[in-house]
């Protein structure tokens, strides 16, 4: 493993490997930190981010390391000099570059022009460290993954395509339901499909909210997302019956709620939902630094 890009370039070994190291550094920080000890990490950020960006740097100070954040004052990456220069430079200085751009070939032209790891934090294709943050968190509630039944409902984007290969590779069964035209990627739909043969598990993909039958777990993010320009009266009137509100966690006899977060109370989830008994949301916001510490560790530590 020389990057993380893409959940889907791991290996089944290398994604369960990551999840139980994260458990590890969960349960013993000490002994982790540190790992990380002389190393530093440069952080770009071409959008927002509260949990990704706090995550990496409490993460990366918990192991011992030190981070550096830049923002795109001078506009998205690649405007004031090439990715390529960027990925060159902070080479010169750095031992990762954790990135979240608009486009995924920036994340990948820094990974081909550095010499370093490059790890996704969020590009308009993927999200792999939320998904490795949800995959621990479902593990931490139930035993056997393959035995799970989790439904993402609302728009295919960049986390939906990160819990289709999560969920591939891992055996966990998924459903995916998405109103007309906002299904994820075609490509990652075959591709995912493929994997989950492979592994014995199961990717549906509906646009029937009734097939959120018997599911244990609902998961959704927002309807627009970073960078999206769609109208949101528009895709409010579409998304309606998408909604994740308590008939729907009835319809389907989840226990649990998921979301990446932020969430729009109100919008994807009602409050009872997102604020009430079953959300796993605070779980997985704390598994973000867990999941990313396992991810540094295994591309850094000496
Ligand atoms: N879930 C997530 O990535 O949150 P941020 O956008 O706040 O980093
Ligand atoms: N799909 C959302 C995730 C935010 C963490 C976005 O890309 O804006």
């Amino acid at each position: 493993m020389n990057h993380l890009l893409s959940i889907k370039d791991l290996s089944q070994a290398q994604l369960v490997d990551l999840l139980s190291l994260a458990k590890e550094i969960k349960a013993n920080p000490k002994q982790y930190q540190n790992a990380l000890a002389g190393k530093s990490v440069v952080m770009l950020f071409e959008k927002p981010s509260l949990r990704t960006r706090v995550s990496f740097d409490i993460g990366i100070n918990k192991l011992g390391g030190h981070c550096l954040y830049l923002d795109q004052q001078n506009g998205a990456l690649g405007k004031r000099e090439p990715v390529s220069d960027f990925a060159a430079n902070i080479s010169c200085w750095a031992d990762a570059i954790v990135a979240r751009t608009f486009a995924h070939s920036t994340i990948e032209g820094l990974a081909e022009h550095g010499s370093v790891p490059v790890i996704n934090a969020l590009s308009d294709m993927y999200h792999p460290c939320q998904g490795l943050a949800d995959f621990l968190t479902l593990s931490e509630q139930f035993d056997d993954l393959s035995k799970v039944n989790l439904a993402y409902v609302g728009d295919g984007n960049n986390v939906t395509h990160s819990l289709m290969y999560g969920a591939a590779i891992l055996g966990v069964n998924l459903t995916v339901i998405c109103p007309q035209g906002h299904f994820p990627d075609g490509q990652v739909v075959v591709e995912a499909q493929a994997l989950a043969a492979k592994h014995g598990g199961k990717l549906v993909l509906s646009s029937d909210i009734n097939d959120i039958a018997n599911h244990d777990a609902i998961y959704t993010d927002t309807w627009i997302s970073m960078g999206d320009n769609a109208d949101l009266a528009d895709i409010k009137a579409k998304f309606g019956p998408y909604q994740v509100n308590s008939e729907l966690m009835q319809q389907a006899g989840a226990n649990f709620f998921m979301h990446c977060l932020p969430a729009y109370r109100g919008v994807e989830v009602t409050a009872d939902v997102v604020d009430g008994e079953g959300s796993l949301i605070l779980h997985q916001a704390e598994n973000r630094m867990h999941a990313q510490n396992a991810v540094l560790v295994t591309l850094l530590a000496d």
